[in-house]
Formats: C-alpha cells, structure tokens, sequence
C-alpha cells in the first residue's frame, strides 16, 4: 500500500456505534488504513467480533449515559490521545409529537446529540495537547430537510449538525478539525426496520432515489475516511450531504 492508501498509519481512532451498519464499514475502512482502532458500541458481543476482525481494541458501554462517555475515552486514550473521533452511534425513534413517547424523546437527545457532546468533551484537551486532530460526526439529511413522522430524529441530526458547525468554529484555533456527513438512505438495520414498518422492499426505498438505488454503508465510510485524512485539512464546519441526489418530500 502507498501512503495515499494508508492515510491513518500512527493515528489513535475512536469509533462509537462501530457494531452498527455504518459504524464497521467506518470502522474497516479506518483500520484497513493503518489506523492502531478502538471501537465502541452497547451491542457487546458484535462489537467484540469486530475488534478481533480487525485487531481493534473493544471498549463496551452505553453512550446514553454521560459518565459512560467519559470512562470510554478515558479507556481509549489510556495508551495517548486520540488522533480522530468518529461520533457515528444513533438511534432512530419514530413519531410526530402526539405520537412519540417522552422516553423516546428523551432517549434520542441522550445518544444522538448529549453523547457527542460527553465524548467531544473528554477527547479535546488531550487532542489540543497533542497539537490537533480531527473529529467526524453523523448527522443526516434529515437533520437538514426534515422527512415526515420523525421528529426526534430530525430534531437531534439538526443539533448535531448546528454542534458540529459551532464545535469547529471554536476549536479551529486549535487545529481540531470538525467536520459532519448527512447521509440519505443507507443499507443498514436502521433502514432495515423502517422498510419492515412500513412494508417498502429494496427495490422501493431504490426507485425513491435519483441515483437509481440507496446508499452502501462502505460509500459512506469512504466519505468519513476523507474527512478525517489530511487530505481535507481546510475542511472544517463543513455538512456533506450523501444522497444519491435524493429530495426529501
Ligand atoms: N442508515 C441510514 O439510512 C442513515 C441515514 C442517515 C444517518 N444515519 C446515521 O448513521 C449512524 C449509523 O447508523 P446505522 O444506519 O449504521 O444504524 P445501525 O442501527 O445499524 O447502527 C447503530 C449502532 O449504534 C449503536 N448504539 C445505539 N444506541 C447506542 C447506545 N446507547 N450506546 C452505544 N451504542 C449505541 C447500536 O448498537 C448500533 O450498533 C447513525 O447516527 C444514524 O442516525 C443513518
């Protein structure tokens, strides 16, 4: 491999939801560019078998609770600080506000946008210590053009994406590099279960799209990758969509 293609080689990377669909495309991606990974996530026994995929190092927890997000980091960076911060956990809860339950609300601010904010916090001051880095958040499309019925969700992508812009603003100084992706459609068991509530097959979440199909979580995991490469090192508050050109309606 040349330099070009091991972009992570020495860098320290953090990980969260990396058992998720998008999360191990992420995660894979980082790792097959040298990256020395940590990865995180609640689903323990999928997580593990991912760092030993990889040679990651497992750090099990429940980014809903704050104290959780701080042991995480401190775990992580008990060997250095880290290089990259990839917040990429969420959960989607659906519902308009009659319908949606206070737990479901609640429970989406807590892992969608207070975890960031715990994680972010914890990893800064090693990474401003250490002469910068660069952290890479999840947002979504949603988060921009909200989509019907999903108002936590959409809520909680637009203060990731508002988070993101404002953590970049005042951390650029510092050489922290804060950058977020708004995915469209992606093929992962979020979207898996909304295709089975609402009874929409492959073929039918495909033909919504311009492009002509939904995304693959690896074309997200590549964006992510850039973002957190040298490659984009004036890339910083910026909000890239990933859509196949899709409209939200
Ligand atoms: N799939 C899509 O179409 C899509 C679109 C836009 C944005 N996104 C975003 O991309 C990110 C990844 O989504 P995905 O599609 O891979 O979803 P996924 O459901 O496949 O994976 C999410 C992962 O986050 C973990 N997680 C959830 N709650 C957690 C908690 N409290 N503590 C620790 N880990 C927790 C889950 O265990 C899971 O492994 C999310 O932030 C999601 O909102 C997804």
């Amino acid at each position: 491999m040349n330099d070009r293609t091991r972009r992570f080689a020495g860098k320290r990377a953090l990980v969260t939801g990396a058992a998720g669909g998008i999360g191990t495309a992420i995660s894979r991606r980082i790792a097959s560019e040298g990256a020395s990974l940590l990865v995180t996530d609640c689903a323990s026994d999928a997580l593990q078998n991912l760092a030993d995929e990889l040679g990651a190092r497992a750090i099990p927890g429940d980014l809903s609770i704050p104290g959780a997000c701080r042991e995480i980091v401190e775990s992580a960076t008990s060997d250095g600080p880290l290089d990259l911060l990839v917040n990429n956990a969420g959960i989607n809860r659906r519902g308009d506000i009659l319908a949606i339950s206070e737990e479901d609300w609640g429970d989406s601010f807590a892992v969608n946008i207070d975890a960031m904010f715990h994680l972010c916090r914890a990893a800064l001051p090693g990474m401003i210590a250490n002469g910068g880095g660069a952290i890479v958040n999840i947002a979504s499309q949603w988060g921009l053009h909200p989509a019907p019925g999903h108002i936590a969700y959409n809520v909680t992508k637009a203060a990731v994406a508002s988070f993101t812009q404002n953590l970049a603003r005042d951390m650029a100084p510092r050489k922290i590099r804060v950058n977020a992706v708004c995915p469209g459609e992606i093929h992962t068991d979020m979207l898996r279960a909304g295709m089975a509530r609402s009874g929409r097959t492959k073929a039918d979440m495909d033909a919504l799209i311009p492009y002509g199909r939904i995304g693959e979580p690896e074309e997200v995991a590549a964006l992510v990758a850039f973002l957190a490469s040298d490659e984009a090192a004036f890339m910083c508050g910026s909000l890239v969509e990933i859509t196949g050109a899709q409209a939200v309606a």
